[in-house]
């Protein structure tokens, strides 16, 4: 089927994918039978892997008594949930819950809690939030004004709003040098420029994701980079916000991304790994230090009629459970020690790989035309796109990454039950899709 065949036939999602019949552990099966490995876990979702039995139980289960209660109103699974997020999840103080079905809802609800924290405490001045240049945090008309990602952009760009944006920190492109050693410094120091250009007192939040997902391709900020955000946030009074929609759950080898760099942000958002792909939950999670001005001055978030139904509310705590029980946040960090080995040995020295980079099962490679210069291709090559068709021919699936300006990213971020063999198997095919497309 042509695109735009398809796109006849469903205006909206227009594309030629195929058509997934089943799921079994890493793989999807399509309607022919053929089996494709799921090395983007869909769009970096799937960490429990597909077909687990015990939680579509866990779903019926509840659907079969209160299928939907306002959300004013509490149910057994909700607490449920809220009490496992809060014992064995969440970073400490983060205590108070929200729940939305999507990413963008998510972080969109984090940007008005920010915005009406400002408001509760009689700063009336803090009207601006601040995201990076670089960036994805939904597609809802303000998230995508928020988010640094242009082709999400196109066509909308004169009706979007602009926010102000801080640099994303970006070591292999550093202007210092790549891989500078005061690159993290130098991010800082340019974040702490944007802010105080814009007037810190005007600002309520600042929106980071602690590694800069697909939009960037696994971005691993320097070592000192977030540290020294979470100072400059607390410096200037203004809410961090870590989006943690893709880095969440364990996806990175960690419970959360900014786990790595010991650093509490006041609101955190995670989505796609809390249910795994089993429904579509994201909770936003804030201290009490941001709840208790609102709460003081009666300010709520508004709630989604969807979020926190009985059944997703099951679905997450059943994919939590397994995480848990098969340990699997230290499975994804053993796993991608492997994948990224795996992926160096092979094509760590192809003159058209800039870089292989990420943490845990979230990997990524950053294609290039001149490894030297970083030069890329012209967009028009379309060289991420060849390269995950190739993939999906030989029975693989990798995530095309890159915002358009940024091109020529390939995603990994496969479930974290994945076995060695399927790993391995993956490195393999993206080695051989890259060949075939570059040489
Ligand atoms: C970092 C990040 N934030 C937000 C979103 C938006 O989430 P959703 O697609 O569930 O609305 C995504 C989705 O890819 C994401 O990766």
């Amino acid at each position: 089927m042509t695109s735009v065949e398809a796109a006849a036939d469903w205006p909206f999602i227009p594309g030629s994918g195929p058509l997934i019949v089943d799921g079994d552990g890493a793989w999807l099966i399509r309607d022919d039978g053929q089996r494709i490995l799921d090395a983007a876990g869909g769009a970096i979702v799937t960490n429990i892997g597909h077909g687990r039995a015990e939680v579509a139980e866990a779903i019926a289960k509840a659907s079969r008594g209160n299928t939907f209660v306002v959300p004013t109103w509490r149910t057994k699974e909700r607490d449920a949930l809220a009490a496992r997020l809060r014992e064995r999840w969440l970073p400490e103080g983060l205590h108070h819950l929200h729940f939305t079905c999507g990413g963008s809802e998510g972080i969109e609800a984090a940007v008005k809690i920010a915005l009406l924290h400002a408001a509760a405490k009689g700063e009336t001045r803090r009207l601006k939030v601040m995201s990076r240049v670089l960036s994805y945090h939904g597609t809802t008309i303000a998230m995508a004004g928020l988010s640094g990602h242009q082709s999400r952009k196109r066509g909308l760009e004169g009706f979007l709003q602009r926010f102000p944006t801080v640099p994303t920190p970006w070591p292999l492109r550093c202007p210092l040098g790549a891989h500078h050693p005061d690159a993290g410094a130098y991010y800082v120091r340019a974040t702490r420029e944007a802010i105080e250009a814009e007037g810190p007192d005007t600002v309520a939040a600042l929106v980071v994701e602690p590694m800069t997902g697909s939009s960037g391709g696994a971005i691993v900020p320097p070592d000192d980079y977030l540290p020294g955000i979470r100072a400059l946030c607390d410096e200037f009074g203004i809410l961090m916000i870590s989006d943690e929609v893709m880095t969440g759950f364990g996806r990175t080898g960690a419970k959360f991304g900014v786990d790595h760099w010991d650093v509490t942000p006041d609101i955190l958002v995670g989505g796609k790994g809390l249910a795994g792909g089993y429904a579509p939950i994201t909770g936003v999670y804030a201290s009490r230090e941001v709840a208790e001005p609102m709460i003081e001055n009666g300010y709520e978030v508004m709630f989604h009629t969807f979020a926190a139904l009985p059944s997703a509310c099951a679905a997450a705590d059943a994919v939590l459970t397994i995480l848990e029980r098969e340990n699997l946040v230290e499975r994804a960090k053993v796993l991608g020690e492997r994948l990224s080995d795996q992926l160096h040995a092979r094509l760590g020295q192809h003159p058209n790989v800039a870089e292989i980079r990420g943490k845990g099962l979230l990997q990524a490679l950053e294609i290039v035309r001149d490894r030297d210069t970083l030069e890329p291709f012209a967009l028009e090559e379309r060289i991420t796109n060849r390269i995950v068709s190739h993939g999906l021919k030989h029975g693989v699936f990798f995530y095309p990454g890159g915002t358009g300006v940024v091109r020529d990213i390939v995603c990994l971020g496969p479930p974290l039950i994945s076995n060695e063999a399927e790993i391995d198997l993956m490195a393999e095919v993206l080695d051989r899709s890259i060949r075939e497309v570059l040489g």
